[in-house]
C-alpha cells in the first residue's frame, strides 16, 4: 500500500508519496485547441502546473486557477489533483479542504476525486496536517496560505473549532502592489512579488526604453507597515476564536503556510501571542500540511486494518458455532 499526501491550495499544489519529497508546482489548468505543432510527440489539450504558466499570455487558451477565497471554482480542481498524483503515485489518498468547507462541499468534492483518481480518499482541515506533521495531537494550528488564512483546534485528534479567514497573502500582495504601482507606474505580478520579498531579487519593467527596477529595500519600509498591520487583522481574529480556551490546548501554537515565511511575518506574529507561549513553526512551513497529510493516510490505513482484523476476530467464533450446527 503506498500512501500519498495531497495539499491543492490557491496558489501552489503539494504532493508526497514519501512524507519527505514534496513536489510543488501552480495550481494552475490552462485548456485550449491543440497547437499546430507537438514536439514532444504527445497531443493534449489541458495543461498542468508549470506548464500551464507559460500558457498565460497564449491566445485561445482559457487559464485557470481552482481556488479563489477557500472555495473550489471549478471542475479543473480534479485536473490539478490528477497531475499531483502522476507525480507521486500511490492508493490511498489523504487532503485537506479550508476548515469552513461545509459538509456537502467535502462529500462532494470527495466523491468526484475517488471517482476520477481510482483511488480511496480522506479529507481533513488543512492546518491539521501541519499540527500531525509535528505530532501534535493537541494544538492550534494557524495556516496562512494564499487565499485564506485557516486555523484549527484540535484535542486528542478531534476537531475542536476552527475558521477560514479571507485574509491571505493575496491581501498584502495587493496593498503593496498598489502602492509600488503608484510610485514608479510598474505593476508587478504576485510571482515577481515573492522573488522580491523571498528571494530579494530585483524585478521590473522597460518603459520607453528605459529599466525601471524595483529591490527589496525600495519597498521595504511600505512592506514592513503593511506586514504588521496585516498580522494584526490576522492575529486579532484569532485571539478571537481562541478566547476562553483551557491553557493545555494553547501549549501547542502552531504556524504555518507559505505566509509564515515572508520576513519578518514569524516574528510579529509571535509578538502578538508572546503572553500566550511560544509559537512553533515548522522548518518548510509550505510543505508541512501535505506531510501531515501523508502521515495521517498511514495512520488512518493502519488504524482501519487492525479495526478490520478486531472484526474478523469476533465473528470467528459465530461462524465455529454455525458448523457445530450443520
Ligand atoms: N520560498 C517560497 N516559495 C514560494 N512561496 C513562498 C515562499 N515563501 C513564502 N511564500 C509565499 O507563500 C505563498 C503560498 O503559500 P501556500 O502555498 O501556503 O498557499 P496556498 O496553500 O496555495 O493557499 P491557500 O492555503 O490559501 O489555498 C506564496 O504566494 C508566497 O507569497
Ligand atoms: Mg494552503
Amino acid at each position: 500500500m503506498k500512501f500519498v499526501g495531497l495539499d491543492i491550495g490557491t496558489n501552489y499544489t503539494k504532493v508526497t508519496n514519501d512524507g519527505e519529497n514534496v513536489f510543488v508546482f501552480p495550481s494552475i489548468v490552462a485548456y485550449g485547441k491543440k497547437r499546430d505543432w507537438s514536439l514532444k510527440g504527445e497531443e493534449k489539450d489541458v495543461y498542468v502546473g508549470e506548464e500551464a504558466v507559460h500558457f498565460q499570455n497564449v491566445e485561445d487558451m482559457e487559464i485557470l486557477r481552482p481556488l479563489h477565497e477557500g472555495r473550489i471554482m471549478h471542475e479543473s480542481y480534479v485536473e490539478l489533483a490528477k497531475y499531483a498524483l502522476k507525480k507521486a503515485e500511490g492508493d490511498f489518498v489523504a487532503t485537506g479542504l479550508p476548515v469552513k468547507s461545509s459538509r456537502k462541499e467535502r462529500e462532494e468534492i470527495k466523491s468526484k476525486l475517488q471517482e476520477s483518481l481510482k483511488k480511496e480518499v480522506v479529507i481533513f482541515p488543512q492546518p491539521v496536517g501541519s499540527l500531525a506533521f509535528l505530532n501534535y495531537e493537541t494544538g492550534v494550528c494557524v495556516d496562512i496560505g494564499f487565499g485564506t488564512t485557516d486555523v484549527a483546534v484540535l484535542v486528542d485528534m478531534e476537531f475542536l473549532k476552527g475558521d477560514t479567514l479571507l485574509i491571505g497573502v493575496d491581501n498584502i500582495y495587493e496593498s503593496l502592489e498598489l502602492e509600488i504601482r503608484n510610485k514608479t507606474g510598474v505593476s508587478i505580478t504576485p510571482e515577481e512579488m515573492t522573488k522580491l520579498l523571498v528571494e530579494k531579487k530585483t524585478v521590473g519593467r522597460i518603459r520607453s526604453g528605459k529599466k525601471i527596477s524595483i529591490s527589496y529595500e525600495d519597498i521595504k519600509e511600505d512592506y514592513e507597515r503593511l506586514m504588521r498591520s496585516w498580522i494584526d487583522r490576522i492575529s486579532s481574529r484569532v485571539k478571537m476564536l481562541i478566547e476562553g480556551l483551557s491553557i493545555s490546548i494553547v501549549e501547542n501554537f502552531v504556524l504555518s503556510g507559505g505566509g509564515a515565511m515572508l520576513p519578518g511575518v514569524y516574528e510579529e506574529f509571535q509578538r502578538h501571542f508572546s503572553e500566550i507561549g511560544e509559537v512553533t513553526m515548522p522548518d518548510n512551513p509550505l510543505t508541512s500540511n501535505v506531510k501531515g497529510f501523508y502521515k495521517l493516510a498511514k495512520l488512518l490505513y493502519e488504524e482501519k486494518e487492525v479495526e478490520e482484523k478486531v472484526e474478523e476476530k469476533k465473528e470467528e467464533p459465530k461462524e465455529k458455532k454455525g458448523r457445530k450446527k450443520s
